[in-house]
């Protein structure tokens, strides 16, 4: 549609009153074509207060931006208040983000992140859009995230109890694109506790954005780097500034999650979150060894057939996960982190150190019936070989 001098008088008109009190951004889309649509987005003076320079840009921004048929424009003057207008009829409607359009969006629940408080996060994960709504694809994940961070709330609360004064100090592994550090990041700025949290990822790619995105949404504490779990204490130390209290592993690939389960029980790290990922180390050892595996098996066919032997690994290496931090010292409960429609791997292992202030104590570590029972079964877990190596390691120390 042909926009005329009429319709452009009309818009400028309809968003001039608006102005003075300035704007954070105004947000400028075309109309929705198959659930799609086009999006321009100019950073505003701030909801402190707009000069006539500044006005007057917005204003040729604005008239610009619809002839070029990006006739939806969303002026968000702060977290709470936008105005929107359809540049094709020129009326300016005012909404405000009060507690019942609040309430709504966060499904009826008070949620952990608000759209309201959270909005910078929000948007910087790709869930809430410029023009600060939620659009229906976005409200499931953004319900997932809020239930992530209220998963977590109980073990952060517990160790800021435990060390009142000092930034917490948390240890992302296999951080990916560090959407869990984000949302743990957000949750601790909410709640006003001074935190430390680094991420680490081999992929270079990851590592840049999420250290963008930290930037950009100003979040301090928060720092990435390129390292392999196995190398992430050394440099994880300085820019923590002492050893993690929280080590977290979210869906770290297949063993990854073994080598991020060990480092945290070496290092005698209070808490542990921890959601596997896919698990591939077992199924193949049992393969290998079907004749034990049959024996050991609950029923014979589990360890027979490559569909159930895959379900009945993955079990195993959670279970025997789950033993071996009994083993040393953690007292862990399991919790599904989200619906098992969204993803098989929706288990979160919670681990808790029974005595977080003891010194770490290799000798006293329970693997011998645990590596006994593995044998049984015809499995060697990564977990138990890192445990076992780091128990015999210590030892000659023990004994010197
Ligand atoms: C499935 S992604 C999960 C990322 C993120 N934690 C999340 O849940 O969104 C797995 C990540 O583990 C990283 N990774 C795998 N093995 C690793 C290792 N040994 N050390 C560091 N990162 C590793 C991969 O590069 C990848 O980014």
């Amino acid at each position: 549609m042909a926009l005329t001098k009429g319709h452009l008088a009309r818009l400028r008109r309809a968003l001039r009153p608006h102005l003075d009190g300035g704007w954070e951004r105004a947000v400028f889309s075309t109309p929705e074509r198959d659930g799609a649509r086009e999006e321009k987005v100019a950073e505003g003076p701030g909801s402190g207060g707009a000069d006539e320079a500044a006005i007057a840009g917005l204003l040729a921004a604005a008239e610009a931006a619809a002839q070029a048929g990006f006739f939806k424009q969303t002026l968000v003057l702060d977290a709470r208040r936008r105005v929107q207008v359809d540049a094709r009829h020129g009326r300016a409607l005012q909404r405000s983000l009060d507690e019942a359009t609040a309430l709504k969006v966060m499904g009826g629940k008070e949620r952990a992140l608000r759209p309201d408080l959270s909005e910078g996060l929000l948007r910087a994960i790709g869930i809430m859009n410029a023009d600060g709504t939620i659009s229906a694809r976005h409200a499931r994940k953004y319900k997932q995230i809020s239930h992530l961070s209220e998963l977590c709330r109980p073990t952060c609360d517990r160790l800021l109890r435990a060390e009142p004064g000092r930034p917490l100090r948390i240890l992302d592994l296999a951080c990916g694109n560090a959407y869990l550090s984000f949302v743990l990041a957000e949750s601790l700025r909410l709640r006003g506790a001074a935190f430390r949290l680094h991420g680490v990822d081999v992929r270079e790619d990851v590592v840049s954005r999420s250290r963008e995105r930290a930037a950009a949404l100003g979040i301090e504490g928060l720092s990435f780097a390129v390292a392999t779990i196995a190398a992430a204490e050394a440099e994880a130390a300085a820019a923590l500034g002492g050893p993690p209290d929280l080590v977290v592993a979210l869906h770290a690939c297949d063993t990854a999650t073994d080598e991020a389960l060990a480092l945290a029980i070496t290092r005698g790290a209070p808490a542990i979150l921890c959601v596997p990922c896919c698990q591939h180390e077992l199924a193949g050892q049992l393969a290998a060894s079907r004749a034990a595996a049959e024996r050991a098996a609950p029923l014979p066919a589990i360890a027979e057939h490559g569909l159930l032997r895959g379900g009945y690994a993955d079990l195993l290496t959670d279970g025997l996960r789950v033993d071996l931090l009994d083993a040393c010292g953690y007292a862990v409960d399991l919790v599904e982190f989200v619906g098992s429609e969204h993803t098989a791997k929706n288990l979160l292992i919670r681990a808790h150190r029974r005595h977080p202030a003891a010194a770490v104590s290799p000798e006293r570590w329970r693997l011998a019936a645990i590596a006994a029972r593995c044998e049984a079964l015809g499995v060697s877990p990564r977990l138990l070989r890192g445990l076992q190596a780091a128990a015999a390691a210590a030892a000659p120390s023990l004994s010197a």
